[in-house]
């Protein structure tokens, strides 16, 4: 049996004490402890990067499959440069333009990187968040940290702090409550170490972002295509990830057919004896009267889709719901992000 941990949680409101909360956090990071932060993408669990012993933590604590890398969180432009053995001129000018932010570069790594880290790869992902909580955690103690999102393994990744206390009570030192994340959804991944960058994980930072600075970026065929005959570069993205409890159906096509298709099968799943619940948007919340719903958000402003989209699954969880009918959104600039997350929770999708 594992040592249950005494897990702190601490929650840091504007002017209150964040200084002292935060030198308390990074004393455990120096001490090989994991703490829990938030940042602008998702919550993560962080451990000195550093520190084997510390980031052998991590795995255990998540459940998470060895071969499955981690990011290195930085807090400036200066620390990169120890964590990788080069920086190609194209990372350099998207770091200037999206750093600090929800963008993860995945470059040559230095020989202080531990293959714990890059689960043996000779590449690592650097990111250098924005979320002020993060970056004082990684400049206090001092050190690069290792962190990737703060659920249990395969469970959709936390984007507020009880999301966080139902996966990792008792197996992290600290959670610092930040209230919920800005984006919802992780960050953007990109392969720098080809000659055209290449999108491993759609999020935040979009492809037209890339492209606005770089002229040219692609996706992975792997994240476009779920094919199994092609391997994801990103070891993460080949797990069925982000899943609820309950079944995910995806519904693809116009507006209305979607909502005519899903009133029909959540009648026939009622039929069945089952606990139906549609994930909706404004715009489609008037075709389900009296269903169990659950609104993303605005389909016109897709932030306040991608904020509430982890939210939703584990909402549905709490309510018993066993199905859950979840309409598509369209796949540009920050939809490509939430389709992708949202394609790998569903065990099925049906175009109307
Ligand atoms: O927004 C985020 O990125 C959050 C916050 C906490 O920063 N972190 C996060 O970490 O989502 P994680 O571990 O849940 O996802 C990291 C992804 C995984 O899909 C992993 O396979 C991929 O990045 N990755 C890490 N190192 C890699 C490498 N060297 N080459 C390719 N993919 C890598
Ligand atoms: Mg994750």
């Amino acid at each position: 049996m594992e040592n249950k941990l005494n897990t702190k949680i601490v929650r840091i409101e504007k002017n209150n004490n964040a200084q002292e909360i935060i030198s308390e956090a990074a004393k455990i990071i120096n001490d090989g402890g994991l703490v829990v932060f938030p940042t602008e993408t998702v919550y993560g669990i962080g451990a000195d990067a550093l520190n084997d012993d510390a980031v052998d933590k991590i795995f255990k604590a998540k459940g998470r499959p060895q071969d499955n890398p981690l990011i290195v969180h930085i807090s400036s432009m200066d620390e990169l440069n120890n964590l990788v053995s080069e920086i190609p001129e194209k990372a350099k000018k998207l770091s200037e333009a999206f750093w600090p932010g929800p963008l993860t570069l995945i470059l040559k790594k230095s020989k202080i990187m531990s293959d714990k880290i890059t689960a043996g790869l000779d590449t690592v992902a650097v990111r250098y968040p924005s979320n002020e909580i993060a970056l004082q955690l990684i400049k206090i103690s001092g050190k690069p940290i290792a962190a990737p999102s703060a659920n249990t393994s395969g469970k959709p990744s936390p984007t507020e702090a009880s999301h966080v206390i139902e996966d990792l009570m008792g197996k992290v030192d600290m959670i610092i409550d930040g209230g919920s994340t800005y984006i919802g959804l992780e960050s953007t991944v990109i392969d720098m170490t080809s000659d055209i960058p290449m999108i491993l994980r759609p999020g935040g930072i979009t492809k037209e972002d890339v492209e606005s600075i770089l002229g040219e970026c692609e996706y992975d065929p792997a994240i476009i295509k779920s094919n199994e005959k092609i391997i994801p570069k990103s070891p993460g993205q080949k797990y069925r990830h982000y899943s609820p409890k309950a079944e995910v159906i995806l519904y693809k096509g116009s507006i209305e057919n979607i909502a005519e298709k899903i009133n029909q099968d959540y009648e026939e799943a009622l039929h069945q004896g089952k606990h139906p619940g549609i994930m909706s948007t404004n715009q489609t919340e008037k075709y389900y009267n009296s269903k169990t719903t659950l609104c993303m958000g605005d389909r016109t402003k897709l932030l306040t889709i991608s904020s509430n989209l982890f939210s939703c699954l584990r909402k549905f969880d709490e309510m018993g719901v066993d199905v859950i009918f979840a309409e598509a959104v369209e796949e540009q600039g920050l939809g490509k992000a939430i389709m992708n997350r949202v394609g790998k929770a569903a065990s099925k999708t049906i175009t109307v």
